[in-house]
């Protein structure tokens, strides 16, 4: 019945989760602390809890905006193939662009993203992940800010999905490989 049955071992509690997120908004919030136009651009749907959550814990003013794009399917590996499902509601045009991702992995979905963004004439792009994967990586791209180096391991929560499920999980853990096996 539980989701947490399903889960190997928990990487980071909702404490250490909190505590980290604290430290990254506080610390684009000194970045960015005289610079007009910031935009937090969050890629749906796994950052919808990081963003939540960091947004607060940035004192300087700042717009939200989101993209959508899938890569995975049902699998737990990417297929290199980037669909935009949602562009931005407004221009980029002169602002400061934070991307705001769940996971950097095979770096082929913020490769994508950042190259597509980038024609748009913003001021800058950044890349604020929560979870990297260096390990994995297959494209030159690397996060300016990030809240944990992560294992080669399959994780889910805090909007993190396996096809679609444990999003809502409050905390990060492994998924149980005969979950993704079956
Ligand atoms: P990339 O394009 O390979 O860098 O993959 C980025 C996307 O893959 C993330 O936004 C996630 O949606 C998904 N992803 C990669 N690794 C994991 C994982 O361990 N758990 C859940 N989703 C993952
Ligand atoms: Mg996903």
């Amino acid at each position: 019945m539980g989701m947490d049955r399903d889960i190997a071992e928990v990487l980071y509690s909702e404490e250490e989760l909190k505590r980290r997120v604290a430290a990254l908004g506080a610390q684009i919030s000194r970045d960015y602390a005289d610079k007009e136009d910031v935009v937090l651009v969050g890629i749906l749907r796994g950052s919808y809890i990081f963003l939540a959550d960091l947004s607060r814990y940035i004192t300087i003013p700042c717009r939200i905006d989101f993209m959508a794009a899938s890569s995975y399917g049902k699998g737990t590996s990417s297929s290199g193939q980037i669909e935009i499902k949602k562009d931005l509601s407004d221009s980029i045009n002169g602002a400061h662009v934070i991307l705001v991702e769940d996971i950097l992995d095979s770096g082929n979905t913020l490769d994508y993203l950042t190259k597509t963004l980038s024609v748009r004439n913003p001021a800058s792009i950044r890349i604020c992940t929560l979870l990297d994967k260096p390990e994995r990586r297959t494209k030159p791209i690397s996060a300016d800010y990030y809240g944990f180096l992560v294992p080669d391991a399959f994780v889910v929560g805090y909007g993190l999905d396996f096809a679609e499920k444990y999003r809502n999980l409050p905390y990060i853990g492994i998924l149980k490989p005969e979950v993704y096996e079956k």
